[in-house]
């Protein structure tokens, strides 16, 4: 099968607290494989400072019409609230883990917003990935003003340790996006991040002279990568051969251990340490 010759390959990272894109030019790419454009945020509610994401928080009006996304979303949300206009607008944050261990296919799945109303989940994730493409190929109009979506390889990462109906879900949500499924690869998020070590200078060597000289790994060298997210932590191990190509060592692996969990944990404490703290002060 001929492969067709992309101008752009488009990487979306929907992550459970942050989400972001990066995307190279087959040029760029040729040149310095590590060189991309990372779209920056700017959270509209804090300083001016610059995120290479920005929070994974998507804004739907009453009727169900796209709102916004990201800080954006929140600091919408913020002014509702402080308006005392947020019951009727849904509002989702944090909401990929509602995937992960999904075992059958995705139809009639729900996800609750913050004030406990449902949307259809193919509804939130769909569109939380059309304003991502929307914005990436807006970003990619300022560099080849006429590139369409069908000129771009578009990838989209997904944690490896989902369940096989999960991953499904994501294409189908990109697909109903706008995203064709025949230019769209699902990239597993640990494997796409060790095959970006592979091209770091991170390995130390003497230089025979006193000094440590950092280079990429050579051939035989084996790495592990721990990607440690808001919701799932993946662990990879890879070696270089001696074409340059790199080989897994083992199956990934990892849990819902992120740190959203962590959250999570300290939370019940701050609960149960309160819950404690009212009955001791109950109690005659
Ligand atoms: N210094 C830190 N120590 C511990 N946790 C941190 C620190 N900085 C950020 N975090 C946590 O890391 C998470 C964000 O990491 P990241 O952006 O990689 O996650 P993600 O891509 O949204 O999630 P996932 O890949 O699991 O879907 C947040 O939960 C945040 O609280
Ligand atoms: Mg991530």
């Amino acid at each position: 099968m001929a492969t067709k010759n992309y101008l752009l390959v488009a990487a979306i990272d929907f992550g459970t607290t942050y989400s972001g894109y990066a995307f190279s030019t087959r040029e760029d790419f040729q040149k310095e494989p590590t060189k991309v454009y990372l779209k920056q945020w700017v959270d509209p509610a804090g300083s001016s400072m610059m995120y290479n994401k920005t929070s994974t928080c998507i804004l739907f009006d009453e009727s169900v019409n796209f709102s916004k996304f990201g800080f954006e979303a929140e600091a919408k949300y913020q002014d509702l609230i402080m308006d005392n206009e947020h019951k009727t607008w849904y509002f989702f944050r944090r909401f990929k883990m509602t995937l992960y261990d999904k075992q059958s296919s995705g139809d009639g799945w729900f996800i609750e917003d913050e004030t406990g109303k449902q949307l259809p989940a193919l509804v939130v994730f769909s569109e939380s990935i059309k304003y991502l493409k929307d914005s990436l190929l807006e970003e990619a109009k300022k560099q080849q003003t006429d590139i369409r979506v069908g000129d771009i390889k578009w990838i989209l990462t997904v944690p490896a340790i989902w369940s096989d109906p999960a991953k499904t879900f994501m294409r189908r949500a990109a697909v109903e996006a706008g995203i064709d499924t025949d230019i769209l690869t699902i990239a597993l998020e640990s494997e796409a991040a060790a095959l970006f070590v592979k091209h770091l200078s991170i390995d130390r060597q003497l230089d025979g002279k006193g000094g440590d000289l950092f280079r990429t790994f050579v051939p035989g060298s084996k790495y592990i990568v721990v990607d440690a997210g808001g919701g799932t932590i993946d662990i990879t191990a890879h070696e270089v051969l001696n074409d340059g190509t790199v080989r897994e060592i083992i199956k990934s692996n990892g849990g819902n251990w992120g740190g959203t969990s962590v959250d999570g944990e300290y939370l019940d404490f701050i609960k149960c340490f309160l819950d404690f703290f009212c009955i001791e002060k109950a109690l005659p």
